[in-house]
């Protein structure tokens, strides 16, 4: 089958941690590799519309092994079923979810079939298409991981406690415009707490229409103060951005409450004593430790809770998204089929996509 793979690129890898950009064109091709063969828990997946993320081209310029099967975000129709998940799929079910692609061979969304544990999918109501399926990937996982695994936030569907609050707490999402941003803030809404966010003049109509409840222009250089003018006690904050002047702007804002920042990419330290940052990986919702750039780069554990959390999220989203309370950011479709994933991804790595989340459709 077709997929796009990883190729052997230590020079561009070294080039591009040194510089910031890439040489020598893009470090992966499109190759036949074998279908990937399935566990009895697993069910494999013949792809039809993939949503791109910027973790993949991170993972092509600098992190993946060579001979790694691309690609997070996917949605398609189940080709074949485990023996043991023979209860929970069928043969031609509509199904979405995330991949920890750009690991290892045989992994990955940028393929026509991939495999996924039975429980780690979601069921993809008839109303939904494919485009919109396949953006409740990286994106929404992760909202999920930074506001009910890391901040305790109540779960979509369990929201009733913070609302029986007379004044609902507030939260900072940094970047509310980030397709991780729009995710957050339903997230955030769900739970019941009023939203502060940051977007660009352009985006507030967009941030506001997924649910922010105040919208600060990050371009203001006095951002922050504005934000604790009117908001004086936030305590906690999720950076949909984390890169550049972001953790300085949440922490001015998290300040005076001494609060937690979730981050989205590695932070400094906290400018403020009492300010805490963690840093938040979606792969970590897939329950197995895992390195990047062995034998000197960064370990994770296996974290069985987080993986819990992404079968309990992906059993809930089929309601979810057919109710409506959860909805995928604005589908940019990118056309050109395989060849849209490498103009998308070039799209991205130049910073080019705003509001929206790119999707293509194999
Ligand atoms: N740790 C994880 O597991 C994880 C998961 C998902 C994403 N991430 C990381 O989180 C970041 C966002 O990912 P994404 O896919 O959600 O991004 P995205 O949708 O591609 O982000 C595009 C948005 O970035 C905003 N933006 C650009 N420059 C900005 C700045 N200086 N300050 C604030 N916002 C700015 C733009 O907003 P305006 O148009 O309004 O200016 C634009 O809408 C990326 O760095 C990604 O690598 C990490």
């Amino acid at each position: 089958m077709k997929a796009l793979v990883s190729k052997p690129h230590l020079l561009s890898r070294v080039a591009t941690l040194a510089l910031g950009k890439t040489i020598g064109g893009p470090a992966a091709e499109f190759t036949d590799v074998p279908e990937p063969t399935i566990s009895p828990n697993e069910i494999l997946v013949k792809v039809r519309a993939v949503a791109l993320n910027p973790t993949d081209h991170m993972h092509i310029d600098v992190i993946s092994p060579p001979g790694s099967t691309i690609g997070c975000d996917y949605a398609g129709e189940v080709a074949k079923v485990g023996g043991n998940a023979v209860k929970a799929w069928s043969v031609g079910d509509r199904v979405a979810g995330v991949v920890h692609g750009g690991l290892v061979p045989g992994r990955g969304a940028f393929a026509e079939y991939l495999k996924i544990d039975s429980d780690l999918a979601w069921k993809v109501p008839d109303d939904v298409d494919d485009a919109a399926a396949a953006t409740f990937g990286v994106s929404a996982a992760t909202a999920m991981l930074a506001l009910n695994c890391r901040l305790g936030l109540p779960y979509p569907g369990e929201e009733q406690d913070i609302r029986r609050q007379q004044t609902a707490p507030a939260i900072f999402i940094y970047a509310g415009s980030t397709a991780a941003g729009l995710f957050t803030i339903q997230t955030a809404k769900l739970a019941g707490y009023t939203v502060v966010t940051t977007a660009s003049p352009h985006s507030t109509d967009l941030v506001k229409s997924y649910g922010a409840d105040a919208v600060f222009d990050y371009h203001d250089p006095d951002v922050a103060t504005a934000i604790t003018k009117q908001y004086p006690d936030i305590s906690i904050a999720v950076d949909c951005f984390s890169k550049g002047k972001s953790f300085g702007i949440s922490d001015e804002v998290l300040k005076n409450s001494k609060g937690k920042l979730i981050t989205l990419l590695q932070p400094p330290k906290p400018k403020y004593p009492g300010v805490e940052h963690e840093l938040i990986l979606a792969y970590t919702l897939f329950g197995h430790a895992f390195q990047w750039l062995p034998p000197v780069g960064p370990k994770w554990p296996a974290l069985p809770d987080d993986r819990k959390a992404l079968a309990r999220f992906y059993a809930t989203l089929p309601q979810l998204v057919g109710s409506k309370k959860l909805r995928a950011p604005p589908v940019l479709l990118e056309e050109g089929g395989w060849n849209g994933i490498l103009t998308g991804l070039d799209k991205l790595r130049a910073g080019k996509v705003s509001g929206g989340k790119i999707v293509v459709k194999l």
